[in-house]
């Protein structure tokens, strides 16, 4: 369990794209740069996907621009051809190709089966190859679906092996409902990693049911050592009705820290970076950690 761990800060897309206040790339750019300098150097930025399926993330080319001279890694999302190419004229160098486990929400998000999505993927992943582009591929509904209800291990491990064999580097789970429970959680992670090497496994935990923290754990007993995570807990998807935010950075940072493990974020920093997006949001971060910590400061 001392194992180091790595956190794949997404907040700037996960975290903004289901938000209704409009944030502006320049604020998107120095939330980002807040990340980045709180010691979070693999930040999710933005999206190549269509505007009218989730206009947030328009103006994703500006905010990659905007941070390529920062020192970290940026990702964005590719659903297909026409995002790869929108992300290579960015300077994109890594990708993240998402797929799911389940049809209901597969159709949903990205208006295709999964065999379809797996079909749009493949001539992404050999053009990434080809121009050396790291690709990262999500499977979403790992623990249930909105649509569908349940889902077998055994839908995610299939999903998981062909991402893994056509090349993507790192396979991130996605609770896109943050319905799984432990003991779920332990399982497919001990499934999947029949299939792909737990060490090319992340864990990507939406916090509906207040299940997070604890998932998170179980799958790190399992040897995962990549942990998907937004500042403040920001985050949603559109297309899954009911689901809320993400495991929040802090509270994952608080845990590991807790632990042992050093994860080399200034809390301090991490906290103003949220409160910051909560000002331009008007709302108070989600956060359990970052609540407590502010009210703290107040004492
Ligand atoms: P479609 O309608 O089937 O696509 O959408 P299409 O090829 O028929 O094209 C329709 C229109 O979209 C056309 O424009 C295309 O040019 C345009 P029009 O002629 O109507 O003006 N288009 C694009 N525009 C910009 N960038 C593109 C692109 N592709 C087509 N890349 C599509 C299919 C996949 C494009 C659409 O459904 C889409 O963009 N979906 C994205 C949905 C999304 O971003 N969801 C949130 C991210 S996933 C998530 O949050 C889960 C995750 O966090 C893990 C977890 O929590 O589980 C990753
Ligand atoms: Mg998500």
């Amino acid at each position: 369990m001392s194992e180091p761990v790595r956190i794949v800060e997404v907040g700037p897309r996960d975290g903004l794209q289901n938000e209704k206040t409009p944030i502006s790339v320049a604020d998107r750019i120095a939330f980002i740069e807040r990340l980045i300098g709180a010691g979070l150097p693999i930040v999710e930025v933005g999206a190549f996907v269509s505007p009218k399926a989730v206009p947030q993330m328009v103006g994703s080319a500006e905010v990659l621009r905007g941070v390529s001279h920062l020192p970290g890694e940026f990702h964005v999302l590719v659903p297909n051809e026409k995002g790869y190419e929108a992300s290579q004229a960015a300077g994109a160098k890594v990708i993240a190709v998402f797929a799911s486990a389940s049809e209901g929400f597969s159709r949903a998000n990205i208006n295709c089966s999964i065999a379809e999505s797996i079909e749009r993927f493949k001539p992404v992943l050999a053009r990434a190859k080809a121009d050396g582009i790291k690709v990262r591929g999500y499977i979403s509904c790992v623990l249930g679906c909105p649509f569908d209800g349940e889902v077998k291990p055994q839908a995610v491990v299939d999903v998981a092996r062909t991402l893994w064999d056509l090349g993507c580097y790192e396979i991130s789970l996605g609770d896109t409902i943050g319905v799984g429970t432990p003991v779920k959680a332990r399982h497919l992670m001990r499934a999947v990693a029949g299939e792909v090497p737990a060490q090319n496994l992340a864990m990507h935990f939406h916090d509906t049911y207040g299940q997070a923290l604890a998932n998170l754990y179980a799958g790190m007993e399992e040897g995962v050592r990549v942990i998907d995570s937004a500042a403040g807990g920001l985050g949603g998807c559109p297309y899954a009705p009911g689901a809320t935010g993400n495991v929040a950075t802090e509270d994952v940072v608080y845990m590991l820290e807790g632990m042992g493990i050093k994860i080399g974020v200034d809390m301090d920093k991490l906290l103003a970076a949220t409160n910051e997006v909560s000002r331009l949001l008007g709302r108070p971060p989600v956060s359990r950690v970052a609540n407590a910590l502010n009210a703290k400061k107040k004492l």
